[in-house]
C-alpha cells in the first residue's frame, strides 16, 4: 500500500486519500463498489456480500459547452435562456418588492450541498457542484429551433413568466436570438399549434432531407461557436405517443423508414436520429416514446447518451418523495388522485386527447417501485392505489400551474389518514433549472469514464448509454435494458452524490454516524497539540486540518494542482 496522498484538486475540494490521484488531465479513483446478491433455497433467501473494484477517471477540463434546445421559442426555452443571461450579466430588477437578483434555485447542481463528512461534531456540507469540474451554466452557448419565428425578447413576453422589469432588462439579449427553422409533422402535435407554425420546412413526414438539415445545424452551430461538444434537448411541445412498428427496431431500418418518408416516424425522433449521428447526446423533456429499439441501438453503438422521458417539476416530484416517505413509514397509500389545471400552451396543447394520453402515461408510473418494494402492504399480485391523473386548459392562470393531490393511506388498525396539497407554482420556473441539471450531468458523465481495476487502461469506456443518473429529474426515467427503475426521490438523490464521490475516492454516504452511537470519537482525533489557555498550558485535542478556519466555499475553485505527498 502506499502512503496516502494529499491532493489540491483544481475545481472541487481536496480529497487526502490512496484512492485518488489528480494528473493534469484525469481525477482518477480506485472504488470498491460493494452490493449485495440474493439466492434463493427453497423459501430461505440468501443474502452474499459481493464487491468489484473499479477504476475511474474524470476528464478535468470542461471544454466550450452548447446547447441546442428544441422548442427554444416556448416557455420553458425563453426562462432557461433569460435566466441563463440574467446570472451571466448580473442583471437586477424592480419588483413591488424590492430589487431582485437571478439566482439558480431550484437546480441540483447549483443550489444543493453535500455531505462531505465530520469535522469534529459538525457535519460539513459543500455545494454538490464542487465534488467534480462540471460546466458552469452562464458559460452555456444557447441556440434552439422553434416552429414559430418570434425572436427570444418576443416569445419571453409571449411566455408571461418573468416581470416586466427582467424582461425589459433582457430585452438587448434576447431580442437578437432568432429560433433556427424546424420541422413541423402536424399529426404529432395538438391542432391548435398549427397557428404558431410558420417557421418550418415544407413536408409533414419524416424523410432524409430534413434529417441532413438537423444535422447541418448541429454542425454549424458547434464550428461557428467553436464548441467542443453540444448536447440537443427537446423542451417542444408534447406529440402523441408513436405507433411503434417493425421500422423503429433497428438503426437500419429506422434509417431506411426515414429515407421512404414513413409517416409514423416523429419529430423527436428525428431530433433524436440527427444528435445522435452527430455524436451529440439527446434528452427528451416530454413525455412521448421518442426512444424506439432503433434510436437505442444507434445511441449505444456511437456512445452517445440519451437520457428521458418528461421533467420531473411539480407534482410527479412530490409524489415520487411523499410516496417514498409513505410506503418507507409503512403506511399503505390507497388512492392518489391528482389535477393538474394550467393555462399556458403546453396545457393547450396537452387539451387534445392524444397528447394527454402520453403525459397521463409518464405521470402514472411513479408510483411503481415504491409500491412493489413493500409486499408487506402490497401483499396481492399486482396489487397497486388507485391512480388518477386529469390535468385541464384554463387560460387564465397561464404558466401558473396549480396541482392538487389527494393521498389516501390505510393506517395501523386499518385506519385512513388523507393528506391533502395544494401546489401552486410558476411552471417553466420549476422547469428552467431542471433543464440546466440535465445539461450538466450529461456533459460531466460525457467526461467520465470507468474499467474494472484488472483491466489494461485502454478498457476505460463511459456509462451505459441510457444515462440513467439522470433519473431524479425525470418522470419517467429511461433505463437500460433489464436495469431496475427507480423513482423514489431519496434514492434517486443519493444515486448521483454517492457516484460522484466514488469518482474523487471517497465512500458512499451511509448516514450511520456510528461513532456517535459508539462512543468512538476517535476517528476524528489524529494530532494532539499544545494550546494555551486562560494562560495555562494545557493538551488539547486538534483537528489536522489546514483548512479548518478557511471557509468551506474558499477552498473550492482553487486555479492550480498542488499535489502535497
Ligand atoms: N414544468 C414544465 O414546464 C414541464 C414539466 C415537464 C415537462 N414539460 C414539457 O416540456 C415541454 C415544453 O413545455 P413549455 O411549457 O415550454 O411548452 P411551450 O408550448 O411553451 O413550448 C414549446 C415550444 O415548442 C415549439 N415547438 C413545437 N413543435 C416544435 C418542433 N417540431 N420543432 C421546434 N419547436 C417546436 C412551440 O412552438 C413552443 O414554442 C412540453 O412538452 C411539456 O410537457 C414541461
Amino acid at each position: 500500500m502506499t502512503s496516502p496522498k494529499h491532493v489540491i484538486c483544481e475545481d472541487a475540494i481536496e480529497v487526502k486519500s490512496e484512492n485518488v490521484e489528480f494528473n493534469n488531465e484525469y481525477i482518477e479513483s480506485t472504488y470498491d463498489y460493494s452490493t449485495t446478491k440474493i439466492t434463493r433455497n427453497g423459501n430461505t433467501i440468501i443474502a452474499t456480500p459481493v464487491s468489484q473494484v473499479y477504476n475511474f477517471r474524470t476528464k478535468r477540463n470542461v471544454g466550450k459547452v452548447g446547447v441546442m434546445i428544441v422548442g427554444i421559442g416556448g416557455n420553458n426555452g425563453t426562462t432557461v435562456t433569460g435566466a441563463i443571461l440574467a446570472n451571466k450579466h448580473n442583471l437586477t430588477w424592480e419588483t413591488k418588492d424590492g430589487t431582485m437578483k437571478p439566482n439558480y434555485f431550484g437546480s441540483l447542481t447549483q443550489s444543493t450541498t453535500t455531505l462531505l463528512g465530520m469535522e469534529q461534531n459538525q457535519e460539513i456540507y459543500v455545494g454538490l457542484n464542487k465534488l467534480l469540474p462540471m460546466v458552469n451554466p452562464n458559460d452555456l452557448v444557447i441556440a434552439g429551433w422553434d416552429i414559430s419565428n418570434l425572436n427570444l425578447y418576443e416569445s419571453m413576453k409571449r411566455a408571461k413568466v418573468f416581470d416586466y422589469n427582467l424582461q425589459q432588462k433582457l430585452k438587448p439579449y434576447m431580442e437578437n436570438i432568432k429560433p433556427l427553422k424546424s420541422i413541423y409533422y402536424s399529426d404529432f402535435l395538438a391542432g391548435n399549434q398549427s397557428s404558431r407554425a410558420n417557421n418550418v420546412y415544407n413536408g409533414n413526414h419524416a424523410c432524409t432531407e430534413h434529417l441532413n438539415i438537423l444535422r447541418n445545424d448541429i454542425k454549424n452551430f458547434k464550428e461557428s461557436n467553436n464548441l467542443d461538444k453540444v448536447i440537443v434537448i427537446w423542451s417542444a411541445n408534447t406529440e402523441r405517443m408513436c405507433q411503434y412498428k417493425d421500422e423503429h427496431e433497428t438503426e437500419k431500418s429506422l434509417l431506411e423508414a426515414i429515407e421512404s418518408k414513413e409517416e409514423e416516424i416523429s419529430m423527436s425522433q428525428m431530433f433524436a436520429v440527427a444528435a445522435i449521428l452527430e455524436g451529440c447526446s439527446y434528452i427528451n423533456g416530454s413525455p412521448q416514446n421518442t426512444f424506439c429499439n432503433g434510436i437505442m441501438e444507434m445511441a449505444r453503438k456511437r456512445g452517445v447518451f440519451i437520457g428521458g422521458d418528461d421533467f420531473k417539476s411539480g407534482q410527479t416530484k412530490i409524489k415520487s418523495c411523499l410516496m417514498d416517505f409513505l410506503v418507507s413509514s409503512g403506511l399503505k397509500p390507497e388512492s392518489i388522485v391528482s389535477y393538474n389545471h394550467l393555462g399556458n400552451n403546453d396545457g393547450k396543447n396537452l387539451s387534445e386527447a392524444k397528447q394527454f394520453e402520453s403525459k397521463k402515461i409518464s405521470k402514472s408510473g411513479v408510483v411503481d417501485d415504491m409500491v412493489t418494494s413493500n409486499n408487506i402492504l402490497y401483499s396481492k399480485e399486482n396489487e397497486k392505489p388507485d391512480h388518477c391523473v386529469v390535468i385541464k386548459y384554463v387560460p387564465f392562470v397561464g404558466d401558473s400551474k396549480r396541482a392538487m393531490d389527494e393521498y389516501t393511506s390505510k393506517i395501523f388498525m386499518n385506519g385512513l389518514n388523507t393528506i391533502v396539497l395544494h401546489n401552486t407554482c410558476e411552471d417553466s420556473l420549476l422547469a428552467a433549472p431542471i433543464i440546466l441539471d440535465l445539461i450538466i450531468l450529461t456533459e460531466l458523465f460525457e467526461r467520465i469514464e470507468w474499467k474494472l481495476e484488472h483491466e489494461h487502461a485502454k478498457c476505460y469506456k463511459t456509462f451505459e448509454s441510457v444515462l440513467s443518473v439522470l433519473s431524479f429529474l425525470l418522470k419517467a426515467p429511461l433505463v437500460a435494458k433489464d436495469a431496475p427503475l427507480v423513482n423514489a426521490f431519496f434514492k434517486q438523490r443519493g444515486s448521483i452524490e454517492n457516484i460522484l464521490r466514488a469518482c474523487i475516492g471517497l465512500r458512499p454516504i451511509n448516514n450511520m454516524l456510528l461513532e456517535y452511537k459508539t462512543g468512538f470519537y476517535n476517528l476524528y482525533k489524529t494530532e494532539e497539540v499544545e494550546v494555551n489557555v486562560k494562560n495555562s498550558t494545557k493538551s488539547m485535542p486538534k483537528l489536522l486540518n489546514k483548512n479548518k478556519d478557511i471557509n468551506v466555499n474558499t477552498i473550492v475553485n482553487e486555479q492550480q494542482m498542488v499535489d502535497i505527498d
